[in-house]
């Protein structure tokens, strides 16, 4: 343990404030610690350099470029005006009221072509409880190995059991569900590491043939994707084969919030089985009037998405023709696998230093040397700011030996596809 990390179990602040720990806190944390290696070592990997002002960033997941939009923030500010917070309680004591939230959720199933909708806290609340609430103990949850982390702590609060099957395999899935018997399926519909989509109508075969429930989180498609935003199932025509769909409203919609859409009887069910619904307090009123706002700007401004599409083509076709591996990314994210952690920070300095920042994922959230610096690609980048990146990546490309990486190798060219996680 280096001397750095020793801080970090010596309490010394404010002695006056703090208990001692019990022994069995302290044994918890330190081992912890000891288990993630070197804390610091994840520090230097997570936290490049801090971006100056003409810096362009490809960091966050406001794809469509609304986190200020002014009829965003106007709706919100005349929420809070009119009703302050409003009632801050647990929607279980609200539920068949008639008001902002609900009218949401009417509005949100009708564009998601559904019957129902509930509003959740989170992308990650609506996850963790729907699974907790369909899934029985001993259950299998068969889990993408790439489907969000939410997804897989749901499948802890059941009590229930993951079954992974390979990224993207429906092959491979059936193949688990014939082995273990029928369950529930969970799947991203656009992977958040790699800008992969799902092939869902094939996943939709697997559970109809199979019996099982399935589950399609659209966080990350939401907005960007089908009718006025309506999201990757309902663009494929699949929203009658699919169970449940969830997402959270931190991604296009630039906020904070989540929610899942289905039948009206399983929505009734969730609203009054699912743990975060019953003792969380629910998302505040003025964050559902930007949420509505937000739906309006999705609805009335297409050229966001168009645009957003148009910089992922051409970002992702500058990149592939400098030889990055971009074969998984179908739309928005284009994740650069450097592999081990002291290549992805090479790359990760030697672009910061050009002025272009985006996000180091590693283990656990990536496989085991497949670091990765994610761009996320959004509608507000100009012409010079794409041509700005080639050309920088373009120039760093040799300094950080972007041939000798395992990714240059899987690549399959301009055609080709690859297969990260398999
Ligand atoms: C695929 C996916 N699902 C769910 C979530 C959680 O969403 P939220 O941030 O709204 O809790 C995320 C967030 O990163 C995500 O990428």
């Amino acid at each position: 343990m280096s001397v750095a990390n020793t801080a970090l179990f010596t309490r010394t602040h404010f002695p006056a404030f703090a208990p001692t720990d019990p022994a069995i806190l302290d044994a918890r944390i330190r081992q912890a610690y000891a288990e993630r290696d070197n804390l610091h070592r994840l520090d230097r990997l997570l936290n490049g350099s801090v971006p100056g002002a003409d810096a362009i960033l490809m960091r966050t997941n406001d794809y469509l470029g609304l986190a200020a939009h002014p009829r965003i923030i106007g709706a919100e500010i005349s929420a809070l005006e009119e009703g302050g917070h409003g009632d801050s309680l647990s929607r279980i004591f609200a539920h068949r009221r008639e008001d902002r939230h609900r009218a949401f959720e009417r509005r949100l199933a009708t564009l998601m072509k559904a019957e129902d909708a509930v509003l959740c806290m989170s992308g990650y609340c609506a996850n963790v409880g729907l699974i907790q609430t369909i899934a029985q103990p001993d259950m299998p949850i068969y889990l993408d190995m790439l489907a969000h982390a939410s997804l897989w702590e749901g499948v802890k609060s059941a009590g229930a059991v993951a079954r992974p099957f390979r990224h993207n395999d429906p092959g491979h899935l059936e193949r688990q569900i014939a082995a273990y018997g029928p369950g529930v399926i969970a799947i991203d519909a656009l992977y958040s590491t790699s800008g992969h989509i799902a092939p869902l109508a094939a996943f939709c075969d697997v559970a109809e043939r199979t019996g099982c429930v399935l589950v399609v989180d659209e966080t990350h498609s939401f907005g960007a994707h089908g009718t006025d935003g309506a999201g990757l199932v309902e663009a494929a025509g699949l929203t009658g084969r699919v169970h449940f769909r969830t997402l959270g409203l931190s991604k296009a919609v630039a906020s904070r919030g989540g929610a899942i859409v289905c039948s009206a009887r399983n929505a009734d069910f969730f609203r009054y089985e699912s743990m975060p619904m019953i003792f969380s307090t629910s998302v505040l009123a003025h964050e559902v009037a930007g949420f509505e706002a937000a739906l309006d700007v999705i609805r009335d401004e297409p050229w966001r998405r168009a645009r957003l599409h148009a910089n992922h083509a051409r970002l992702r076709d500058g990149l592939d023709d400098l030889g990055y591996n971009v074969d998984i990314s179908d739309s928005q994210i284009i994740a650069l696998e450097a592999g081990t952690d002291d290549a992805i920070i090479a790359f990760r300095d030697a672009v910061e230093r050009e002025g272009i920042f985006g996000s180091v994922f590693c283990a656990p959230a990536t496989p085991r040397n497949r670091a990765i610096l994610r761009f996320t690609v959004h509608c507000n980048l100009s012409d010079a700011d794409i041509r700005g990146v080639l050309s920088a990546l373009e120039r760093v490309r040799d300094e950080v030996d972007v041939a000798a990486w395992g990714s240059t190798r899987r690549r399959r060219g301009r055609n080709g596809r690859s297969v990260m996680a398999a």
